[in-house]
């Protein structure tokens, strides 16, 4: 497991034109910072454009280009749901969930600008996603099919909001390793499928397929959460752009917490190599998103 290597703290290269091209779209579909009332729209855009690692929307661009050479219009579909988890971040943060005051190397929303504004440039960014999604140039019938997957994947069922729900009750609680898992399927490997998903269905691609591309967002999202998981421990505030150490803090309910950080790191690699199986019917068409697929557990922020 590299542990301090720079090649594994980044993105592979090729990614950044991907993450320059999301941020362009970004600034594009979110309203100007002078826009009345011009509050609000600085913190959407203070928070969106404080520097996420953007995986979500690359791995969106990324299945998309599995079907299609040309991925433009699933710039929609993956700037929405960066809208999202910015907006899941900053609700997140507040001092009713996890309290925080360090978001993507900055101070949080809410720190920056007042909980009022915080709570209402969550909601708003929640709206202005799937304004987005409904403006996406493609057949009005994969429109709904991408907002129906979003929307599931951001609600109470099975979905971020329940899974975030599930997380705070489970504070200082003993709980079940199912329970630990519906946690982290919920509160983030259901939006990263969605990512996914998101990307297949605008690229039109076919439900076999639409349906093993779910399945490895959800497995690598899982994935992604127990690494998660597992840099809260194992790296600093500064490195994270976020408080380290916090899950202990608080006691919340996290692999390491239950499974030891030697099994957490076992289960993170299961589960990505359970993934990346799932690409293997597209060869060399899936290899970068197989690439990120492999750095999402190696990663070190
Ligand atoms: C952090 O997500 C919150 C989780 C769901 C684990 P990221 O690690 O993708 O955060 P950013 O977007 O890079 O800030
Ligand atoms: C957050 O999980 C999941 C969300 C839906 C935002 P965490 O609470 O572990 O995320 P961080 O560590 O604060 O980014
Ligand atoms: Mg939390
Ligand atoms: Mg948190
Ligand atoms: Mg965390």
């Amino acid at each position: 497991m590299p542990h301090s290597t720079s090649a594994a703290m980044k993105l592979p290269a090729f990614f950044e034109d991907e993450r320059l091209a999301v941020d362009a779209a970004l600034e594009r579909l979110l309203p100007q910072a002078s826009a009345r009332p011009a509050l609000i729209h600085q913190a959407m855009r203070y928070s969106v454009f404080a520097g996420g690692k953007r995986i979500r929307p690359i791995l969106c661009l990324e299945t998309a280009r599995i079907f299609a050479p040309d991925v433009t219009s699933a710039l929609h579909p993956a700037c929405a749901i960066e809208m999202i988890h910015t907006y899941s971040l900053i609700h997140d943060d507040l001092p009713a969930l996890d309290n925080d005051d360090l978001r993507r190397g900055k101070p949080t929303c809410h720190k920056k600008f007042g909980e009022a504004i915080a709570i209402l440039a969550g909601d708003a960014l929640l709206t202005l996603a799937f304004e987005t999604i409904s403006a996406t140039p493609v057949p009005p019938v994969q429109c709904v099919a991408m907002v129906k997957e979003v929307a599931t994947a951001a609600g109470t069922i099975n979905g971020m909001v329940g899974g975030q729900v599930a997380d705070l009750e489970a504070e200082r609680q003993r709980i079940e390793p199912e329970m630990l898992e519906y946690i982290h399927r919920s509160k983030t490997a259901a939006l990263i499928r969605a990512a996914v998903t998101a990307g297949a269905l605008c690229a039109g691609a076919g439900s076999d397929d639409v349906a093993r591309l779910r399945r490895f967002g959800e497995t690598i999202g899982w994935a992604f959460q127990v690494t998660d998981d597992i840099l809260d421990v194992e790296e600093s505030s500064a490195a994270l752009g976020k408080t380290a150490g916090k899950d202990i803090a608080q006691q919340k309910a996290t692999y390491p917490a239950i499974h030891g950080l030697q099994r957490s790191h076992e289960i993170a690699n299961d589960l990505a190599g359970k993934a990346i199986a799932e690409l293997a019917p597209y060869r060399e068409g899936a290899s970068r998103l197989c690439e990120i697929a492999e750095y999402l557990v190696i990663r070190r922020t």
